[in-house]
This record gives structure tokens, sequence and C-alpha cells, in this order.
């Protein structure tokens, strides 16, 4: 007899492929995200749950299941899982560590150069037919080389954003709960003082308790007024309406967002701001990382239901 297994938002082929060897699958049919009813009404007599990052998998979701054994996140993110509450069943949670960290990095980076060199708004400039030709003060932005880059959380992501900085010669600081040995320069500091003295700031820290609106009105008075702030990781580690008001006010030059704190919903402002740059959560977006991901999240699942060890659990 095949376990059952709910994904719930098609993946790419070829990990619902190789799900489908163990797994009799029931996947979402629509093109959008199922609702939390409606992941409690078809996980009842399932072994296994592939779940996105935007599927809130609470008590209500796991109580519905008795036979479930793994929840496996299409995400490197858990903070949408009760894993307290899988652990207390029994139930593995998995995620998917590793294989989207560089091309997470290359967006943070990406939005990085675009918000410093001010790039959305010279291609809007262009596309309205208002280049005006060359001129010595238009859209003159930060300059990245040379400047200091402060990491919040050292993890994969944030060393691969640090590694990338070396190519720019600047100066690397991270925070975290504490120092990391490293095989590249950089320099462990408390959060004050990399707020303080960074040029860049960029966060690479999971979502929890402790880091829920870790950076709001007091920590953008400490950033210099030509901070930019970049979040890759969870829109609800920055305390979105007071970024809004920090960059009307310009308490800091300018950010560049790839994670919003109730996606998709943005905060009242922030999408009229010229000096944010805006991108839908799209930090993995690439078909390599996407697929890696993919068949990882299928993997954990199967080696779950045979009873072996996963690549990535997270209990
Ligand atoms: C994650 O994996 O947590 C990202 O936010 C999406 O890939």
């Amino acid at each position: 007899m095949k376990y059952k297994a709910l994904i719930t938002r098609a993946l790419p082929d070829a990990a619902q492929q190789k799900l489908s060897e163990v797994f009799d699958l029931v996947i979402n049919p629509h093109d959008r995200a199922l609702t939390h009813d409606e992941i409690i009404l078809q996980i009842a007599d399932c072994d296994a749950l592939i779940c996105l990052l935007t599927d809130t998998i609470d008590k209500a979701v796991i109580d519905a299941a008795p036979r479930l054994k793994a929840i496996c996140n299409y995400a490197v993110g858990y903070n949408n899982i009760d894993v307290e509450y899988a652990t207390a069943k029994g139930i593995v949670v998995c995620n998917t560590p590793g294989v989207l960290t560089e091309s997470t990095a290359d967006l943070a980076w990406a939005l990085l150069m675009s918000a410093a060199r001010r790039i959305v708004e010279g291609d809007q400039m262009m596309r309205r037919g208002e280049f005006p030709g060359w001129e010595p003060l238009m859209l003159l932005g930060n300059d990245v080389w040379g400047k200091t880059i402060g990491i919040i959380g050292m993890g994969r992501i944030g060393q691969a954003m640090a590694r990338r900085a070396g190519g720019f010669g600047m100066k690397v600081l991270y925070s975290g709960s504490a120092a990391k040995a490293l095989d590249f320069p950089a320099t462990y500091c408390d959060l004050d003082s990399l707020l303080q003295q960074s040029d860049f700031i960029s966060i690479h820290a999971p979502l929890t308790v402790q880091t829920r609106h870790m950076i709001g009105t007091p920590q953008f008075e400490q950033m210099k007024d030509t901070a930019v702030l970049i979040n890759t990781a969870r829109g609800a580690i920055i305390n979105e309406a007071e970024l809004v008001l920090a960059l009307q006010n310009k308490t800091i030059s300018a950010a560049g967002l790839d994670v919003y704190e109730r996606e998709p919903a943005l905060a009242q402002g922030l999408a009229a701001l010229p000096n944010v740059v805006l991108a839908p959560h799209i930090g993995s977006a690439s078909i390599d990382t996407r697929t890696r991901m993919a068949i990882m999240t299928a993997e954990n699942a199967i080696a779950v239901i045979l009873g072996q060890e996963p690549i990535a659990r997270v209990n």
C-alpha cells in the first residue's frame, strides 16, 4: 500500500515524480494557494504534507491529520509551522537549507546595488521618456565599493552575502548570537555598533519571537542617514510601518526589500516611495534553485516515511 501526501501547490515535475514513487499524491489543482480550511479538509488521511512558507501549519492543521509523520516545507524558513506542536505529536519537520543560499545572496546584492545606485528610479525615468541627457547632478546615489556592510545573522546566506562584499573591497561587520569561525575577514559586534557603523545593512536572520520587529524606529535612529537597508529574510523582522516613516523622513537613505510583514500586502505608503526597491519575494526564484529545493523537499518526505534520516530536519 502506498502512503499518501498532500502537496499544497504544484512543484517542479522532477520532485512530483520522485514523490509519486512512494506516495499517492493529492495536489492542489488550483493556480492559487489553498486556504487553511482547504488544507484541513484535504489532509485528513495523509502521511506527509509538502507545504509552502505561505501555508499556516498550526495546531488545527496538525490535529486534522492523525496519520501525519512528516511536514516538509518547500523553503528554508519555517516560521509558518508550529514546530513545537509538531514535535509534541512526533511529526518530523523538514526544510531546504543550503540549496538556495547563493541565489538568495545574489538577489540581496541585486537589491543593494539597485537601491544604492537608484536603478529603478532611472529605469522609470527612461520608460517615461524623461531622460534629459547626461547631467552632473542627476540620480546621484551611494557608492558601494570600499564601504562597510553590516550583516545581521551570519548563517549560510549571511556568509554568502559577506563573501560577495569582499569583491567590492568592503569591510564586513556582523551581529548574531555568537562570533563564528569564518574563512573571510569579518568583525563580530553587537547590533547597536553594527547599526551605527554600517553603510549597508543586510538582514539574514530567521523570524522568531526574538527577531520579530527587531528593526524599528529606535534602530533606524541609530543608523547613518546615508544607510541602505536590505531584507531578504522575513518581512516581520522589520516594523514595516516604521520603515516607511524612516524612508519618508530620510532617517535612512534607502531600502531594498524582497519580503514584507503582511505578504502580499505592503505597509501603507511603501509603494509610493522612490527610495525603496521592491521585489516580490523572489530570493530563491531561479529555475535551478527552485528545482533543487523541490527535490530536497521530496527527498525529505520520502526519507521520513521510510524511517530514514531526512537531509534537513528542524526538530
Ligand atoms: C525560504 O526558503 O525561506 C525563502 O523565503 C523562499 O525560498
